[in-house]
């Protein structure tokens, strides 16, 4: 089902337009001279910004840039991140296939999946963001010790996630089924960063940290699927040396 166009989304997405790089093709190779020396995080599929807005309030010496491919959803990311006078987040209007036509080699040097996709059709497969290509994709962009972090809830794509990567010669580590099985309820209330944002129609999920020591942030599909009992993956892995 194709989704509506939200009312006003394009003056929308021109009040918060200095959040948005037009023509990431242009920054291709030259990101650090416009973001300073920061190393640079990247999310793709950040939804509605959450978990960016969020890692970037809390890690204001990391640059994060965040990807979504549907105008929609993504606005709500940018208008989070704006509304907060967040600096050091920037965000592309884009697909994930394009990545090499965005990042040089080794300018990334961390990558988030949270909640993609799964596209679970077999004949689909290749639509899914750890299968071959697109690893092949992050790591001709990660630098070298980067870091892939990766959350979902759905155990067969995690599965599908685990052998492709190692299939592809990228060290996993640190894998958990169980995420916010590992720490007491009380240590991860007392990891909690500062500040929460808000944004409209996002479900709250009542009794959900919103922030994890290991996986970082809670995003939106976090919180919405941890907060009914349905246990969240979680992995990381560095690619192959090149
Ligand atoms: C299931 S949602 C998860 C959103 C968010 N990361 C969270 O955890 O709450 C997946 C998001 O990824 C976006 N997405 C899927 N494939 C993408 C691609 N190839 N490039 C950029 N964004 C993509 C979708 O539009 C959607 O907003």
């Amino acid at each position: 089902m194709r989704m509506r166009r939200k009312k006003n989304l394009n003056d929308r997405l021109k009040r918060v337009s200095s959040l948005i790089v037009e023509n990431p093709t242009e920054k291709k190779g030259s990101w650090a001279e416009h973001l300073g020396s920061k190393p640079i995080h990247l999310e793709i599929g950040c939804g509605k910004g959450k978990f960016i807005c969020d890692m970037a309030e809390a890690n204001p010496d990391i640059f994060y840039i965040a990807m979504e491919k549907v105008a929609n959803v993504l606005v709500a990311a940018v208008e989070m991140a704006f509304e907060n006078n967040l600096s050091n987040v920037l965000f592309i209007r884009g697909d994930a296939a394009l990545l090499s036509e965005y990042f040089a080699q080794g300018e990334v040097s961390r990558l988030y999946l949270n909640f993609s996709d799964p596209w679970p059709a077999n004949r689909h497969r290749n639509r899914r963001l750890t299968s071959k290509g697109f690893l092949k994709m992050y790591s001709d962009i990660l630098s070298q010790d980067a870091m892939l972090c990766l959350k979902t809830d759905n155990r067969p794509f995690f599965d599908f996630s685990v052998a492709e990567l190692k299939s592809c010669s990228w060290e996993v580590k640190n894998i958990t089924f169980n995420l916010h099985g590992l720490l007491s309820p009380d240590e991860q209330v007392n990891s909690q960063p500062q500040s929460e944002h808000s944004i409209e129609g996002a479900d709250n999920g009542a009794c959900t940290p919103r922030y994890n020591p290991i996986g970082g942030a809670v995003t939106e599909y976090e919180e919405k699927f941890s907060s009914k009992g349905v246990p969240i993956c979680r992995l990381e892995a560095h690619p192959p040396s090149n």
